[in-house]
């Protein structure tokens, strides 16, 4: 069950966010996203969240800001303030929006930071050496907002317009090439799985999409910006031994991967697990990143893992359309329904797969009433009453083995589903196991009634002892599975049950039924307060608190 393969280094990255604008519901997302799977992986080895960076084994999850931007200078100085005033200000914003939501991030990398600048030098200066790098001269379509050079053909597609339906500008310039070209055949052999230990490019459709475009043929690519008079030009990192020219923002962005990590009490941590983002930027993570990563030798990240988008009204949210839901209406909802709400709507249904998703406020309460309040809530609830009514708050005397076969019958292959889902990132499969026993412990409630059984204790005791040890067994472990994704609500539960579980321990023995961690006749159960306070579906979205 605990195969040695899952106690290898996990590393986890986020995109990291431009600091242009302050950060919405996508960018939350994708991070609540990444702290899931690295709280799975953290319960899958045993790990307490804040463990120590540099402990061995262990979990890492990075996220971090993206600041070398020409948007970014620009909107500093629309806003008058210094690029780097605005710059501060804004990452300080997206660092406290994933804290307050409960992302477990152990670095918050920046790529103003020198520890970053003073690698990437090192980095580029090795592609230089390796004679992967040359001047050249180029002509092509960009799109100032994505920060990205559109191909001739697809320049034309989009009419001529970028992503956020501004006019795409002509730039004719000198920069420094990478020879992407070179590494085409690595690229893809990594991306169909067919190189050394690599899973790729997931999901499905998204692997596809980069195998067409490789196959209509890869030119080169610009690693460098020139410098002007124009100081959107000049915020970046120098090209070695050519103060003309600044490295190309994405390529800086890119290696916050590597820089982040590449230390010794890190290095281990290398190749990443997983790179998670949105499946705008798949071509610079799927393509660019590894045909890089190839040239300096590096191991290929495992996973390159990109989701959909949340979208309003069929189109993408973002910044520059001014559609997205903003730190304002997030902190209405968590202020109304609490963190863990608006993770568990995020996490259950939200654009992991290949299709897109809206952010619907019906939807979230129904999900939020049918799987929080009435689902794990009611449940605890329910059963914590019963115990308490009928054995005064204490777990009843049963043969606990004997139990365990309802269990076993019911779910036993959920741990290696889960490794399965992990390892494929399928975060939503992962939790909806986890609401599976809950949905199977309501069933057998209702199927053996224990509050019709217990009219009669002196001839039924034992059968209602039975069914109420089954079901706040099957609590606890629930409880578990849940936790990666409503990490407060759970741990009030282990509070009131009594049953936080102890650290250092993997989850095939604590999450083992009526094992040495379960729940023992004698333990105290308490009835505490209501998990989720049941929502009101005709309530009106709350109101964005500024
Ligand atoms: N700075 C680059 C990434 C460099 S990574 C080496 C960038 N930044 S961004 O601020 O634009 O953030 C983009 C990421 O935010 C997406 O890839 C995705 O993870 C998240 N999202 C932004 N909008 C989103 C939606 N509408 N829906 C879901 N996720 C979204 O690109």
């Amino acid at each position: 069950m605990h195969s040695p393969e899952r106690r290898d280094p996990y590393f986890i990255t986020t995109p990291i966010y431009y600091v242009n604008d302050r950060p919405h519901i996508g960018h939350c997302y994708t991070t609540i996203l990444a702290d899931v799977a690295a709280r799975f992986e953290r319960l899958v080895r045993g790990e307490a969240v804040g463990r120590p960076a540099g402990a061995p084994g262990g979990v890492f999850l990075l996220t971090g800001t993206d600041e070398h931007a020409e948007k970014v200078v620009t909107t500093a100085a629309e806003k008058g303030l210094t690029t780097m005033q605005w710059a501060d200000r804004n990452s300080a914003a997206f660092k406290a929006v994933f804290e307050e939501l409960n992302c477990s991030f152990d670095d918050f990398i920046r790529t103003t930071q020198d520890r970053h600048k003073a690698k990437v030098t090192e980095y580029i200066r090795a592609l230089q050496a390796k004679g992967d790098v040359y001047l050249g001269d180029y002509e092509s379509w960009y799109d100032v907002n994505d920060e990205a050079y559109v191909p001739e053909a697809r320049a034309k597609e989009q009419n001529f317009l970028g992503s956020s339906g501004k006019p795409l500008v002509r730039r004719k310039e000198k920069n420094y090439f990478f020879k992407l070209t070179r590494y085409v055949e690595a690229v893809k052999a990594w991306i169909t799985g067919a190189g050394a230990g690599a899973a790729g490019v997931e999901p499905e459709a998204r692997r596809n999409e980069v195998l067409a475009r490789i196959e209509e043929g890869l030119d080169d690519v610009p690693i460098s910006r020139p410098i002007t008079d124009d100081p959107a030009t000049q915020f970046g990192i120098r090209m070695p031994d050519d103060p003309t020219h600044r490295i190309y923002v994405w390529i800086d962005a890119l290696f916050n991967y590597l820089s982040a990590v590449d230390t010794p009490e890190r290095s281990r941590f290398w190749p990443p697990s997983v790179h998670v983002m949105g499946k705008e930027i798949i071509w610079f993570h799927a393509v660019i990143w590894p045909a890089i990563l190839t040239a300096l030798g590096r191991p290929l990240p495992r996973l390159v893992y990109a989701h959909s988008h949340y979208t309003r009204d069929g189109k993408k949210m973002s910044k520059s359309l001014g559609n997205s839901i903003d730190l304002e209406t997030i902190r209405a909802y968590t202020g109304r329904y609490g963190v863990d709400a608006l993770r568990w709507y995020l996490v259950t249904q939200g654009p992991l797969h290949a299709t897109d998703a809206d952010f619907s406020h019906a939807k979230f309460v129904e999900v939020y009433n049918a799987d929080l309040a009435n689902g794990i809530g009611n449940c605890a609830s329910r059963v914590a009453n019963m115990i308490e009514k009928y054995f005064g708050g204490v777990v009843p005397d049963v043969d606990a083995a004997a139990c365990g076969a309802w269990w076993e019958a019911e779910n036993s292959p959920l741990l290696s589903d889960l490794a399965r889902d992990l390892r494929g990132f399928d975060l939503a499969a992962a939790v909806a196991a986890a609401k599976s026993v809950v949905t199977k412990i309501d069933g057998f409630i209702a199927e053996q009634r224990p509050f019709t059984l217990a009219k009669d204790m002196a001839t039924n005791g034992a059968a209602v002892a039975r069914v109420l040890f089954i079901c706040a067994e099957a609590i606890r472990i629930a409880s578990l599975l849940m936790r990666p994704v409503i990490p407060t609500r759970i741990e009030q539960l282990w509070k009131t049950w009594n049953m936080t579980p102890p650290a250092g321990v993997p989850l095939a023995e604590l999450a083992q039924f009526a094992g040495p961690h379960g729940l023992k006749p004698g333990h105290r159960i308490a009835k505490g307060e209501a998990l989720f306070m049941r929502a009101d579906p005709a309530e009106a979205p709350p109101t964005p608190v500024a």
